[in-house]
């Protein structure tokens, strides 16, 4: 195949994913999305396979039946809950992929790169597999604290900041003295030394995370994957790992951002860690202000839900866990048959994954247009009769609003108690993810339908006739 067509099919792979990531960014699209997603790959796949690759053939099929085997089961198995964990073990190998290819990179080099042309070339492999390193041990212990494998709560040590300077410093100094391989056994000596110290940051650096900040330290892994990319793109100088690299790793920091945003947290403080420290017990105030709790049965919500004119359904994690999302979908109709304006209003960081609750409603076939954002129903809570908080905990919790110190301080939430009755659906008095007491329980307007969400909502449908 000429470099022609090759060029050609890599500028519509890329055409392809601007399309898909323009098809992700709203529900009604993101299928499509995906079918270009798809389509893109297939088409840098074969333009690579065919027009690059000249030899070793056998490798290359082994490598793509014996990956795409894996991809498919991983994919066939997954849970949704455990779709953050699949995400961060993939970025490990985005790392992993880019500190070999680095590697390989310096071994075989082109002796005929010489001059400025060479040093450039060296910072490329420097940078790549610095990038990778620290993508693949970061990546490896996010999967390990989504999984439970090892505790979630952050490990700090007492000099972090001076050790991450350390490491920084470390690492620069060895970037100088492999570009220049003026010392220590030429340039493989301060790679492999370097390569030790990134890995090493990447532990340091998500081991000090945990709590609510996880999310955002699984977009910025996926950030760090796509430069970890981009710069094995110019190492293998492929246009298209570069642009799609850069795709990804800029697609990755804006989601970052928006989801510190979401979350009222500053990025730097996430990357500096430290989330949780100040944990549940020392959640004061009015959270602390444990007081009398109203529980409902299922028969007496349905009647609350029948006197109402505006209904707005809060789906949390507990709806994922109890897969509820069809027996809400079948009480919004019945709801709607019944003349009663029924919305759902999504927390950005509802779940345990950007978009978990749009993607189980999608699945029960909820229409669109009733599933709105937090910014777009949070203020018409003083007119909604009834909110059915289902499952959800942190994201309607009044104390990031009303404790300053409170671990979700500042955290944007659903202020459902504004509205005339919350009905909140879950089994026990238990915490969510932040670990800290809710208020919401306690206030006069709270009703507490305990029992799983599934069942509890089997139960309101039944007597809804
Ligand atoms: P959570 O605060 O985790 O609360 C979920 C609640 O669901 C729990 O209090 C639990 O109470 C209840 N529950 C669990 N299983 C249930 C079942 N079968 N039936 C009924 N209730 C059940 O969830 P949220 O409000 O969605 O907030 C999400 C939290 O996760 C935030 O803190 C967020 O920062 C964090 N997080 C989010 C993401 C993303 S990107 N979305 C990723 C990681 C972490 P019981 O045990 O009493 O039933």
């Amino acid at each position: 195949m000429s470099q022609g067509i090759v060029t050609a099919a890599y500028i519509g792979a890329t055409v392809m994913f601007i399309l898909a990531l323009d098809g992700l960014n709203r529900q009604e699209t993101s299928r499509r999305g995906n079918y270009y997603g798809i389509f893109g790959m297939l088409m840098a796949l074969l333009a690579t396979i065919v027009g690059i690759v000249s030899a070793n053939y056998f490798i290359l099929f082994g490598g793509v039946v014996i990956g795409g085997t894996i991809g498919l089961i991983l994919a066939k198995k997954v849970e949704m809950a455990q779709m953050p964990e699949l995400v961060a073990i993939l970025h490990s190998l985005v790392g992993l992929a880019a500190v070999l290819v680095g590697f390989a990179n310096f071994m075989v080099h082109d002796t005929a790169i010489v001059g400025v042309d060479k040093t450039i070339h060296d910072i490329e492999t420097y940078l790549g597999i610095l990038i990778g390193a620290l993508t693949l041990s970061g990546s490896v212990v996010a999967f390990l604290k989504l999984s439970a494998r090892i505790g979630g709560k952050p490990v700090l040590l007492p000099a972090r900041h001076w050790l991450n300077l350390s490491l920084l410093i470390a690492s620069i100094w060895l970037g100088m003295v492999f570009v220049n391989q003026s010392a220590l056994g030429g340039g493989m000596l301060p790679l492999i030394a370097m390569t030790i110290i990134s890995l090493i940051f990447g532990v340091h650096m998500v081991m000090a995370i945990g709590g609510a900040d996880m999310p955002v330290v699984i977009s910025m892994l996926n950030s760090y994957s796509g430069w970890a990319a981009a710069a094995t793109g110019f190492m293998l100088n492929n246009d298209l790992l570069i642009v799609v690299g850069a795709l990804v790793g800029s697609s990755g920091a804006i989601l970052s951002y928006i989801m510190c945003r979401a979350m009222n947290r500053k990025f730097l403080a996430v990357i500096a860690g430290g989330f949780g420290t100040s944990s549940g017990e020392t959640a004061s105030g009015p959270a602390g202000e444990e007081g009398d709790i109203v529980a409902v049965e299922a028969a007496e919500a349905a009647e609350i839900l029948l006197d109402a004119k505006e209904v707005m359904i809060i789906p949390g994690y507990g709806m994922a866990v109890a897969q509820a999302q069809h027996a809400v979908h079948e009480i919004t109709r019945k709801l709607q048959a019944k003349k009663i304006n029924v919305r759902f209003g999504i927390h950005p960081v509802a779940g345990r994954m950007p978009g978990h609750m749009n993607v189980l409603l999608a699945e029960a076939k909820v229409p669109y247009d009733i599933v709105f954002e937090l910014d777009e129903v949070n203020d018409d809570f003083p007119d909604v009769d009834v909110s059915v908080v289902i499952g959800a905990n942190d994201i309607v919790n009044p104390a990031a609003l009303e404790v300053p110190d409170s671990p979700i301080a500042g955290m944007p939430v659903l202020e459902c108690w504004k509205g005339k009755t919350t009905i909140v659906l879950k089994r026990s008095m238990a915490t969510g993810y932040a670990g800290i007491a809710n208020p919401l329980f306690y206030k006069e307007n709270t009703r507490m339908l305990f029992g799983d969400a599934r069942d509890s909502l089997d139960t309101v449908l039944k007597n809804l006739a």
